[in-house]
């Protein structure tokens, strides 16, 4: 949404005010504020008209606009009803140098889980990906991917689902551990500087789990429908408070995580690690008390075996 834009539906939120008292306010021709509320009403805002002026009456349930209108971190948002990948024209967007950007659909016709996996994402889900640019190592990335994790998990519980965090970034339901979540992080950066981060959220929001594989589940299906627009901006609004505090993401983490405490085994690119879990250390590596001693492993696909 440009500054005008914005400038316009804040003045109607705080409304009524009357156009040519908006035109002089913001320094632009009365046609000028007619367009930008015609193309407000066009995507779905209500906005009253009567002696005292205009007034916003009401935000659609959902999309760009709807969920920049009341976001508490600077991001643009670009919705699409349905869209290949949002974590593909992320990438688009921060090859063509933009940042602070996010990708958000209803639905995606050909996403992507993490290691070549496919991804189940119906009309219904909340499917996002945000560009960022932190200026970090590539090496300490797994913050951003756990701190989106984190985001995604108090999004979730402040929406009346119980939800944690498996090791490293999949979001379960705590009572029966379905996913509800999957996050895929894609990056490009030099051996010291990352140049930016493409973080893909993926939650089963309000979709039947009859419409997910078989270790899916949905908010829908734990809590009933949520508020998309709300859940949106509390993650994005999460998400961007952490993505530079390594120390709260990791208190966090733990706080919401259900991989500490169980016996676990991770699948990493040099064998496999079978032990206790017992802590996540920066920059998002698992400590694994194993027959051995303790390991720390920093990438792989982590099974929880039984609950100590
Ligand atoms: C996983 O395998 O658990 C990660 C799944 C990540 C899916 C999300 S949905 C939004 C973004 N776009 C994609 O194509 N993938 C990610």
């Amino acid at each position: 949404m440009n500054d005008t834009r914005r400038a316009v539906l804040d003045a109607l939120a705080d409304g009524p005010v009357t156009g040519p008292a908006l035109a002089d306010r913001l320094d632009v021709s009365r046609a000028a504020v007619w367009k930008h509320v015609d193309a407000l009403r066009e995507k779905g805002f209500e906005i009253e008209s009567d002696g005292d002026g205009y007034r916003l009456s009401g935000v659609p349930d959902y999309g760009g606009t709807a969920v920049e209108h009341g976001l508490d971190v600077s991001y643009g948002v670009e919705y699409h009803d349905a869209i290949d990948s949002t974590n593909d024209r992320a990438r688009d967007l921060a090859a063509d140098g933009e940042s602070d950007v996010v990708v958000l659909a209803d639905e995606q016709t050909h996403s992507k889980g993490r290691l070549d996996r496919e991804w189940t994402s119906p009309s219904g889900g909340v499917w996002l990906s945000v560009v960022v640019r932190p200026e970090k190592p590539p090496a300490h990335v797994p913050l951003v991917t756990l701190a989106a994790a984190v985001a995604t998990t108090r999004a979730l519980r402040e929406a009346g689902v119980d939800a944690g965090i498996k090791w490293p970034n999949d979001v379960l339901a705590a009572d029966d551990g379905g996913k509800l979540a999957g996050i895929l992080t894609e990056m490009e950066g030099e051996a010291d500087r990352v140049n930016w981060v493409v973080v893909g959220v993926g939650v089963n929001a309000n979709v039947d789990a009859a419409a997910l594989p078989e270790q899916g589940t949905s908010a829908r299906e734990k809590a009933g429908d949520i508020d998309r627009r709300a859940f949106v901006q509390r993650l994005l609004e999460e998400f961007a408070a952490l993505i530079d505090a390594p120390d709260a993401v990791l208190d966090a983490w733990r706080e919401h995580a259900l991989t500490l405490g169980e016996e676990v085994r991770v699948e990493t690119p040099t064998g496999e690690v079978v032990g206790a879990a017992v802590d996540v250390e920066f920059p998002g590596s698992l400590v694994i008390e194993t027959d051995e001693g303790a390991r720390r492993v920093h990438a792989g696909d982590c099974e929880h075996l039984r609950p100590r």
